[in-house]
């Protein structure tokens, strides 16, 4: 058993005081689809309006949606069987490292450690730790229109080949109020190009992202609701972020919100150093 799988294994354990039970979960999402029901998939040089790729150029931030791109319900489904987080509370989380091969392909690649420096990120759970998670299933990252997005998530950037590309689907479920970030408050990733995307918010308010331009919070740049399917690009080495707290709306219901984070070209130095132990072929953007 490895490090990650025992982490869980450990947290299944001492997780029964969350009030919803992981198998009370299994029937509220939809089966995922092992089925690949045709998706009429743009052209990655498509995908993003252009509005996107101008409004990234002039103000390193950008929102839109991709519901249209992506089957969000059947991306949906692969939220049930999240394990916990064993680094913090009422948090569920998988990830893996993926990258664009020579012919231009998303593949999958092994594992390797968040590893992110107390610099990014001030949260005492989470700072100068190497943290191992379950990797995405293989179900999810097979899928066309995953391929596709990260793709063409790539190519918005300008991501070559071999730069390893974090994709993490996380949130939080309880009851009560949440703090999703756990402690970081204002931050940044340590990372050139991020983008979250909800997946979705259910029986929740807050949970507000804003960007600012300062890590003090002085001078805010927006405020914006993210919807299931809309998605927040950053240029995360430019701009500092940060999420309301999710509060309950009706006690008693299901409450939970989930999202995927993907970023990639870490300026995080304790990032690349794991990235290089793990990846010794990997295209880093080592700029220290
Ligand atoms: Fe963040």
């Amino acid at each position: 058993m490895n490090i990650a799988n025992r982490g869980v294994r450990q947290l299944a354990d001492s997780s029964r005081k969350i009030t919803l039970e992981q198998g009370g979960l299994v029937e509220h999402y939809p089966t995922p689809k092992t089925d690949t029901t045709p998706l009429r998939l743009p052209l990655a040089s498509q995908y993003w309006p252009e509005a996107v790729h101008e409004e990234l150029a002039r103000q390193h931030w950008s929102k839109a949606s991709i519901t249209s791109q992506i089957d969000l319900e059947a991306w949906q489904g692969f939220l049930k069987d999240l394990p916990r987080d064993p680094y913090v509370n009422t948090r569920w989380k998988r990830m893996s490292w993926l990258h664009l091969n020579d012919q231009h392909e998303v593949e999958t690649l092994g594992e390797c450690p968040m590893a992110q420096g107390g610099k990014f990120n001030d949260a005492a759970s989470m700072a100068d730790r190497l943290r191992y998670y379950a990797p995405l299933e293989e179900s999810f990252t097979e899928r066309e229109d995953v391929r596709a997005f990260v793709k063409a998530w790539a190519d918005m950037w300008g991501i070559g080949p071999r730069e390893p590309i974090l994709m993490q689907i996380t949130g939080v479920r309880g009851d009560g109020t949440i703090d999703p970030l756990q402690g970081q408050g204002i931050h940044a990733d340590g990372c050139k190009y991020l983008s979250i995307l909800v997946l979705n918010r259910e029986n929740v308010s807050g949970a507000i992202n804003t960007l600012y331009q300062d890590k003090a919070g002085k001078e805010l740049l927006t405020t914006t609701e993210l919807a299931p399917g809309e998605v927040l690009h950053i240029h995360d080495d430019q701009l500092f972020h940060s999420v309301s707290s999710i509060t309950q709306e009706n006690a008693g219901e299901h409450f939970e919100r989930f999202i995927i984070i993907i970023n990639c070209s870490f300026i995080d130095e304790f990032q690349n150093r794991m990235l290089r132990r793990h990846f010794p072929d990997a295209v880093l953007n080592d700029c220290e």
